[in-house]
């Protein structure tokens, strides 16, 4: 199944709940825009596009739940409603941009308000099915750069479960190991939530790609070693510049990577560039809870003293000069790459 989906039978949407992975495969469905945006924010669901697609099917609900006959007052309801679903994370474009073309067709819809419902309705279906489509043609043009015999440093979650499907940065793995080659991934556990540990290794390991999950610290060790080929990540808001915004834990990635001379690349959908923005500094980041940091355990015992604190930024900014290059469902881009992603954005034209 996907990793969000509308369920038609009861009018619902249904996903996957990530928080459970790998112990437990288990699907939640929620009939109320409110509950979307608390799974959004507990990370019920997670990853840029996919977050992107549950708060289009969040503000679909949202419509289907506000019973005015009117058209401006369901419309005034919708924007509402897409004001609580933003604020669930802030740092991943995908979220405001899925919401916004939402609201296009709910400002532009002429109709009566029944009609409009439904136009939301076919609105974020074709968001969720785009979002399959983009990401299969960005792991065709990403798989290009894998070579046979590639061992790979991944970071957090980029496949199938942060997406609708198939996955960004993972899903460019997939391809290639699909096209034959033969590769090995090193999983960053990525600390604190572990999406490495758990998400990006449970999915490997129904791929059938070899794999070895590494603490977050020990990647600088590997890239070292001459033994690691390349680095691969998604992004989550990327600047005009390339700068990009993504997994806690990213930027040291990248760095060590460069001062080894191991290409590192970031896997965006055009619809994570936020051209807006000419920098990575403009990038809001979210800090989450600091009991993420803090709930761990060893022996029983908390590894902490009592009444330590903890901070919790749940994203870096790498800087663009790190990247050796951005693979979208538009094409690969190279430096510079102010020109060049705003051409790749608008190639698209989105
Ligand atoms: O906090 P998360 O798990 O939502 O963060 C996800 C990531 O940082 C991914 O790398 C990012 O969304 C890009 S992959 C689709």
């Amino acid at each position: 199944m996907r990793t969000v989906e509308w369920n038609e039978k009861i009018g619902a949407v249904r996903m996957i709940d990530q928080r459970l992975l790998p112990g437990e495969f288990r699907t939640v469905e929620y009939d109320d825009y409110h509950q979307v945006a608390n799974a959004i924010r507990d990370m019920v669901v997670r990853g840029a596009p996919a977050i992107g697609a549950a708060a289009a099917f969040g503000l679909a609900l949202a419509a289907k739940q506000d019973r005015s006959v009117r058209l401006g007052e369901l419309r005034a309801y919708v924007l509402e409603a897409a004001r609580l679903l933003q604020a669930a994370r802030p740092t991943a474009v995908n979220l405001a941009w899925a919401l916004e073309r939402m609201l296009k067709v709910a400002a532009s819809f002429q109709g009566g308000a029944a009609d409009l419902r439904q136009a939301m309705l076919v609105e974020a279906q074709r968001i969720a099915d785009e979002d399959v489509e983009i990401n299969l043609r960005m792991a065709r043009h990403g798989a290009a750069l894998i070579q046979d015999g590639d061992t790979i440093i991944h970071h957090c979650n980029t496949g199938a479960l942060a997406t609708v499907d198939w996955g960004t940065a993972l899903g460019v793995i997939h391809m290639a190991f699909e096209q034959g080659k033969r590769i090995h991934v090193l999983v960053d556990e990525t600390r604190p939530r572990l999406q490495g540990a758990r998400l990006t290794a449970w999915e490997l390991q129904q791929y059938g790609i070899p794999y070895e999950i590494i603490s977050d610290n020990a990647a600088g060790f590997f890239l070292s070693t001459g033994k690691v080929q390349r680095v691969f990540f998604g992004g989550d808001r990327m600047a005009a510049n390339g700068d990009v915004a993504n997994k806690i834990g990213t930027y040291m990635l990248a760095l060590a990577a460069f001062d080894n001379g191991i290409p590192a690349y970031s896997v965006v959908p055009t619809s994570t560039i936020d051209l807006s923005l000419s920098h990575g500094g403009l990038i809001p980041i979210e800090e989450r809870s600091q009991d993420e940091v803090l709930n761990i355990q060893a022996g029983g015992q908390p590894v902490h003293p009592q009444g330590a604190k903890a901070r919790n930024p749940a994203f870096d900014v790498t800087p663009h000069r790190l990247l050796t290059a951005i693979v979208t469902e538009n094409g690969v881009v190279y430096p510079p790459y102010e020109e060049n992603l705003a051409r790749v954005v608008k190639k698209g034209g989105s």
